[in-house]
């Protein structure tokens, strides 16, 4: 009988060999693995690459037991970890590019991804070509004989659109391009990156799956595809990760279903409420109809989590400052998927130098939150309020909505 998703966040990563007859593996901490005799030095040695000590390097079964767990949650064949979620993008493309190759990136990019292409990828002698992340079809038109990786993210960082994954995967398929995913915001929970052409999910395990903000850790899934290439080419670039954070990366999952289920009904609230303000040109939570790509959304995900944007009407810094000085349960911080609450605001032109093909053009601030599992009534008055602060600098400069 297959068991639950519900269930696999409970019993992912626990077989008996990594936990020794206990709830939870132990950390175990190694650079050097002994052995006492010739046959079990060459054992470990032949099987250095199939969770067998062998090294520190190549993992202890700390990392082993995490390991099992991220694939199992997310249903690939393997999964290799990175000391924070920048290098599991940058280690993953690398893996399947050299000198003359061309790739597809999403507009809608965490911004250090767009980095990586434009100074290191560069560098290298590899193209990168900027696609919007709503082209659909129309990939089809941009691929070249020697694209070799096409990547995703959805939702988009800070505009948070939404992409149809199965239709740019069948066509990169179509040509043998690996089609890789920036899954953070689903967190292995929401969207199941196998069943929709993705070969490598690739999350900032920092965000969600750590859950704590108390730890940087990357981890990219691959199916059975990409995984031996993956695996090896990231170990030659000698990423690894220390076996506390893979234990806390651990003991996260199993709590990631529910502490979602709770981000996510606090964030259609606070969405929804957002929607009904005055200062409020559109939110742009995946859930809701006005956010670019919410059909997909319908379509491919099995529920939300608590970061999503909204566009004020207007762009007023002076009374977007009073408005985030103030506020008393969201700080300001570049992250998310803690159990805390935060706050950014992005004015329209910085969208300038993030985005070269899809600027969403708005004529007002936009302001990303993250929605902790605070009580959701408190955070609502919390951003009531920061809105009265905004309105007084408004009314100052007698700008009427
Ligand atoms: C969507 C997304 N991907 C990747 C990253 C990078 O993760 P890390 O900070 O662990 O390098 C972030 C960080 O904010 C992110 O938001």
């Amino acid at each position: 009988m297959s068991e639950s998703k519900q269930t696999k966040f409970i019993t992912a990563g626990r077989d008996k060999k990594w936990t020794n007859g206990v709830v939870n593996p132990a950390v175990q901490r190694a650079s050097t693995v002994v052995f006492d005799t010739v046959a079990e030095k060459h054992h470990a040695t032949v099987n250095r690459a199939n969770k067998t000590l062998f090294y520190g390097r190549r993992g202890t079964t700390t990392h082993f037991a995490f390991q099992d767990a991220m694939t199992e949650i997310e249903g690939g064949a393997g999964c290799a970890l990175y000391p924070c979620g920048t290098a599991a993008i940058s280690n993953a493309i690398l893996s399947f590019v050299e000198t003359g190759d061309h790739v597809l990136m999403v507009d809608t990019c965490y911004e250090p991804t767009r980095d990586f292409c434009d100074k290191i990828l560069k560098k290298l002698g590899v193209e990168t070509t900027y696609y919007p992340p709503t082209i659909g079809e129309g990939i089809r038109e941009l691929v070249k004989p020697n694209t070799k990786v096409l990547f995703l993210e959805s939702p988009g960082s800070i505009t948070m659109e939404v992409q149809d994954v199965p239709t740019l995967a069948r066509i990169a398929h179509e040509q043998d391009i690996i089609v890789m995913l920036d899954n953070t915001w689903a967190a292995g929970v929401n969207f199941s990156p196998f069943d929709h052409g993705v070969d490598i999910s690739i999350q900032a395990a920092t965000k969600y799956i750590v859950g704590h903000s108390d730890v940087m850790l990357g981890t990219a899934v691959a199916n059975e595809k990409c995984w031996d290439q993956l695996r090896e080419q990231s170990y030659l670039m000698g990423q690894c990760v220390s076996p506390d954070d893979a234990y806390l990366g651990l003991r996260g999952i199993r709590t990631l279903d529910v502490r979602l289920r709770q981000h996510a009904e606090n964030s259609l609230r606070v969405a929804q409420w957002l929607q009904s303000r005055p200062e409020v040109d559109h939110v742009r939570h995946p859930a809701l109809n006005t956010c670019p790509g919410n059909e997909f959304f319908e379509r491919d995900f099995t529920g939300g989590n608590g970061l999503f944007s909204f566009v004020l009407k207007t762009s007023y810094p002076r009374a977007t400052t009073a408005l985030l000085d103030g506020m008393k349960h969201f700080s300001m911080g570049y992250s998310w998927g803690g159990f805390e609450s935060l706050i950014l605001a992005n004015e329209p032109k910085s969208f300038n130098s993030l985005r070269t093909v899809a600027n969403p053009n708005f004529e007002g601030t936009l302001i990303r939150v993250h929605i902790g599992l605070e009580n959701v009534d408190d955070l609502i008055a919390d951003l009531e309020a920061g809105l009265a602060r905004y309105n007084v600098l408004l009314a100052e400069k007698k700008v009427t909505l």
